[in-house]
């Protein structure tokens, strides 16, 4: 690759895809960057397009006009849909798994049933068609209990029963549609007890290079508690990954699953995230996802210290036997800003004020999420808005530098958890 040579079109409008864009719009390499659709922060970067990105012709066409020499799928919806197969049967490089190989996000029985043909350490489970199979299955597994939606959810189709009472609910839920495509299976699983880390590998199908480790913080309120969200906010290195821990997830989780997906003739290449509990036992599976975490990566790339675009390229060109990676040695803080009432009903068009005081600090970035610009004014349209994120020497220091920044931001109408990084900061 030659300096200036590369023309980039990143999919996707959340702090995710404002980080890789801010990540790739330092590369040497880049001639044009595009963003679809992009959102209030990437505009300011990319070259805002608006393009129905769950649409794989619709994409390809744009692809196809604007010579477009890697197209990098931010979210879930159109690696299920087939659009890694679409570009790349056009000879556009796409960063992200082909439909059959994301099917390990797409359907939670299919990568269950992996793990048991692998034995690839995860929670016991049962995948069901009916109803009432699934209540047979229940008989005789108590609560504490989890029961999942098969498909895409949003993150919305995991409930975790506490009682047999709950789990039955939730079974009659699911089957009566309560998250429509999703539920025409389910699968029921043991319910694990441990802490969570998301581990991101990159690969090529064959070989995977570990990226930095991080942890999220699903819950919408402090301590943890409140119902599950998208993330309010994320660090990384997660120390309680041990470089052991580390060892034993490629070697009895990654590395299974990649020969798996190389087994059933639909090898897995681009950035393979597993949702991680670590037990008494050891690490377990809880989930896979075919991309970056959001809000996991607005931290990875503060601390990546590489260029990512010749990362990007080898991935989807199918060779990373070559590559390394090198990370900044400080520690990253992400913190949410979401509109209140998220994850429930919010208002939007809110305005944002305090955002270039906020971001003064060289250490730390504000990734927009939810916002537009407006008339030189910046606004909430969604629920989750702002990853307020900063690096430091030492987690402490990432941590006061991210919420000395949230509090220049004058915004009535969000709010932000005050304990991301408790755990580990209780640890020391
Ligand atoms: P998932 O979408 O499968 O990652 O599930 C969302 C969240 O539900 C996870 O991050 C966990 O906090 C929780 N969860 C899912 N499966 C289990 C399980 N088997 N045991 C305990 N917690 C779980
Ligand atoms: N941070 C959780 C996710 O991206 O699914």
């Amino acid at each position: 690759m030659e300096e200036k040579s590369v023309k980039i079109l990143v999919l996707g409008s959340g702090g995710r895809e404002h980080a890789l864009c801010w990540k790739i719009a330092q590369s040497p390499l880049l001639e044009k960057l595009y963003c679809a659709p992009g959102n209030g922060g990437v505009e300011t970067i990319a070259e805002c397009v608006s393009l129905d990105i769950e649409s794989p012709p619709a994409v390809v066409k744009f692809a196809k006009e604007q010579a477009i020499d890697l197209v990098v799928i931010g979210p879930e919806g159109p690696l299920v849909a087939g659009l890694a197969d679409a570009l790349m049967a056009e000879n556009i490089a796409a960063f992200g798994p082909v439909a059959a190989a994301a099917q390990v996000e797409g359907s939670k029985g299919f990568t269950k049933d992996i793990c048991a043909a692998y034995d690839i350490p995860t929670a016991a489970y049962g995948r069901f068609k009916t109803a009432a199979e699934a209540h047979t299955y229940l008989d005789t597994h108590p609560a504490p209990i989890v029961v999942k939606a098969d498909g895409l959810a949003a993150g919305k189709g995991v409930i975790i029963a506490e009682t047999d009472a709950q789990a039955r609910a939730a079974v009659d839920d699911i089957f009566d549609g309560a998250f429509g495509a999703a539920g025409a299976e389910l699968v029921i699983e043991e319910f694990m007890t441990g802490e969570e880390a998301s581990f991101f590998v990159l690969t090529d199908g064959v070989n995977a290079l570990p990226l930095a480790t991080a942890q999220d913080h699903k819950r919408v309120g402090e301590g943890d508690t409140g119902p599950n969200t998208g993330g309010m906010g994320a660090y990384s290195p997660a120390r309680i990954v041990s470089p052991a821990l580390l060892e034993e997830t490629m070697t009895r989780i990654i590395q299974p699953t990649l020969t798996a997906m190389a087994d059933k003739g639909s090898p897995y290449r681009g950035v393979l995230y597993a949702g991680l509990m670590l037990t008494e036992d050891g690490p377990k599976l809880v989930e896979y996802n075919a991309r970056f975490g959001d809000p996991e990566c607005q931290v990875l790339m503060l601390r990546l210290k590489s260029d990512l675009v010749p990362a990007l390229m080898a991935t989807a060109q199918g060779d990373i036997s070559d590559l390394q990676l090198e990370w900044h040695d400080e520690d990253a803080m992400t913190v949410v800003m979401a509109a209140q009432g998220y994850p429930g009903s919010y208002s939007k068009g809110t305005q944002i004020k305090g955002l270039d005081a906020a971001e003064a600090d060289a250490d730390t970035q504000i990734f927009h999420a939810g916002t537009k610009i407006e008339d030189g004014k910046t606004l909430a349209v969604g629920g989750r808005v702002l990853n307020v994120t900063s690096k430091g020497k030492g987690l402490p220091a990432a941590r006061d530098k991210a919420y000395a920044a949230l509090d220049k931001i004058d915004w009535q109408e969000g709010f932000y958890r005050r304990d991301i990084g408790w755990r580990a900061l209780d640890e020391g």
